[in-house]
């Protein structure tokens, strides 16, 4: 597809047409189909057949508003959870700061089991921005180098996060945007070795490693989760990008950022590298990303990925009371920037 495409236009009475276009095409709209949430989860209920629980809950998006606290959610969210429950079913958009631009990424696919189909509806669009792109996921395959596609295809995606047994107390002391101090104690529950490992496990982390960190950080364990770089899409058949591991890489995050997030966001980013050990500092805590067999995964690399998707992005902007559902694999999101008030009610599950 390319960026001329434009997205099947539904009726709130047109489901079935709706239904056949997502087992095609992958992505339908309902313009100013859903005045409010019981609305929104009465068309979720005849489009989604069976929900997919998020175990959300204890973040309001309201408290988000700064990158820290949205990190910490975000540490959360990787293990339980992290999503304003609207209704049953129904949950808050996650809430990134205003001025971040979130990059494109399928919901949840860091995680072993993810929704097949996710749905946004909206009753309060933002003054200016907050639109939510979509990208075809077959075309950004398509568009990638073939070096850089057949190392996905044939290597997969590897994400680490770094957790030292100690917080970081100069991080503490200065956090930055993005980063959050934390030991094993806050982020497994836990100070026994043996017990952060049952954690991992829970996790679904596919190894790890403790490494001997300095003095004050005590031991640093690498949890490393294993995606698929690549994925053929069951119902029809094609294969796709399977994007969302890449949104975490460093490189990938800048890209974005330069590019759509404007100066706020990229010296957020500037700040988190400064603070990493990309800047050859011991072991914080972050999300590394490489391939799946640990090897590095360069900026060449992701600019090629962040091109190829960006390639196949498909514009629209929101209206009041619109609704879009979307086929979570053929199909990746992002959102903008935005200021002034923005509500979005997101709903997953399979067909
Ligand atoms: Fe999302």
């Amino acid at each position: 597809m390319s960026a001329a495409v434009q997205i099947p236009r539904f009726e709130v009475d047109q489901v079935d047409a709706a239904k056949a276009a997502l087992n095609s095409v992958g992505v339908a709209l309902f313009p100013h189909a859903v005045a409010s949430l019981p609305e929104f989860s009465s068309l979720s209920r005849q489009l989604i057949g069976s929900p997919y629980s998020y175990n959300g809950g204890e973040f309001r998006a309201a408290q988000m508003d700064s990158p820290l606290s949205y990190v910490k959610a975000l540490i959360r969210t990787f293990g339980k959870k992290g999503r304003a429950v609207l209704s049953a079913d129904v949950y808050e958009a996650s809430n990134v700061p205003r001025h971040v631009y979130l990059p494109p990424h399928n919901d949840m696919t860091y995680r072993e089991s993810w929704p097949a189909l996710i749905m946004l509806g909206t009753t309060k669009v933002a003054s200016t921005g907050g639109h939510t792109p979509v990208f075809d996921c077959v075309a950004a395959l398509a568009h990638l180098s073939e070096s850089v596609r057949e190392k996905l295809r044939t290597l997969g995606v590897r994400i680490t996060w770094t957790v030292p047994q100690y917080p970081n107390k100069d991080m503490e002391a200065d956090p930055g945007p993005f980063a959050t101090p934390t030991g094993w104690t806050n982020f497994f529950g836990t100070d026994d070795e043996s017990e952060v490992i049952e954690v991992l496990k829970e996790r679904g982390s596919s190894s790890w490693e403790f490494k001997d960190g300095p003095e004050d950080l005590g031991k640093v364990v690498y949890q490393h989760y294993n995606c698929p770089g690549t994925q053929v899409h069951a119902l029809t058949g094609k294969e796709t990008l399977f994007a969302s591991p890449l949104a975490f890489h460093f490189a990938a995050r800048e890209w974005w950022a330069s590019k759509y997030g404007g100066p706020k966001s990229l010296e957020d980013f500037q700040h988190l590298r400064s603070r990493t050990h990309l800047a050859g500092r011991p072991d914080p805590q972050f999300i590394l990303v490489s391939y799946g067999d640990g090897s590095e995964m360069t900026a060449e690399d992701v600019a090629d990925i962040c091109r190829a998707v960006d390639e196949s992005k498909v514009d629209w902007s929101w209206e009041k009371g619109d609704a879009v559902i979307l086929d979570n694999q053929l199909w990746a999101h992002a959102r903008e920037p935005y200021t002034g008030e923005r509500s979005v009610m997101t709903a997953f599950g399979e067909r």
